[in-house]
């Protein structure tokens, strides 16, 4: 199947600053505790509609991999980051469950608006389980994984009901591959954020 986010025009949506109601950028970076000098992870980022606080988060000392398979979304974040005032950022061709990126080398991993996707073999991916493997290779021991996605209810945009998950059960499912949860928030009254830590060593 192809992945329904080769679209630039969908992609465009996505950077939509209506986002903020449902994915505010400020308590999304809250969970993820960032500083200075980190490396972070935005997988499936689409057009980057957390990047350049990621990249004003972790400064130019860090590093930002915006990894995303869709070639549209690619094009989107080359042209909105080439002009240099974020050296920092790079951008990846890559799925959560391959993401090209080196083994135990970032600070935090971010998949927002993904999950369900992932849950569903989104399209070239490889699954939730090996979502969650990929995860632990790339994150440093003890290294942050935060997870936002839809709650299962009605709300004026979003996925289908029935193809969200709870954020029980998406803790659950991240214990089960081997994090610890270390909170579970709704950060607006659409979408839940799970922050999970890589365990000590692999
Ligand atoms: C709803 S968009 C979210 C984009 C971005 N995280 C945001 O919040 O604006 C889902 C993104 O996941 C990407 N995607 C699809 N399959 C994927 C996979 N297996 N692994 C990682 N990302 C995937 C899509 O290309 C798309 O850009």
């Amino acid at each position: 199947m192809e992945n329904p986010w080769n679209s630039r025009e969908r992609q465009e949506l996505l950077l939509s600053p209506r986002r903020e109601r449902w994915f505010p950028r400020s308590a999304i970076l809250q969970g993820l505790a960032l500083g200075e000098g980190m490396a972070v992870a935005d997988v499936g980022a689409g057009g980057g509609y957390l990047v350049e606080e990621l990249a004003l988060a972790v400064g130019q000392a860090g590093q930002v991999w915006a990894v995303d398979p869709s070639p549209q979304a690619r094009a989107l974040l080359t042209e909105r980051f080439q002009d240099g005032r974020h050296p920092q950022v790079a951008v990846c061709d890559g799925t959560a469950a391959a993401t090209s990126l080196a083994a135990a080398t970032a600070d935090r991993m971010v998949w927002m608006a993904i999950y369900h996707e992932l849950l569903h073999d989104a399209p070239k991916g490889g699954g939730i389980d090996a979502s969650f493997a990929e995860a632990r290779r790339v994150l440093k021991p003890g290294g942050l994984l935060a997870i936002g996605d839809w709650r299962p209810v009605e709300t004026e945009i979003g996925p289908p009901v029935a193809a969200r998950v709870s954020r029980s059960d998406a803790g659950e499912q991240g214990r089960a591959a081997g994090f610890t949860l270390l909170s579970a928030t709704d950060v607006s009254d659409a979408v839940w954020l799970l922050v999970l830590k890589a365990p000590a060593g692999d």
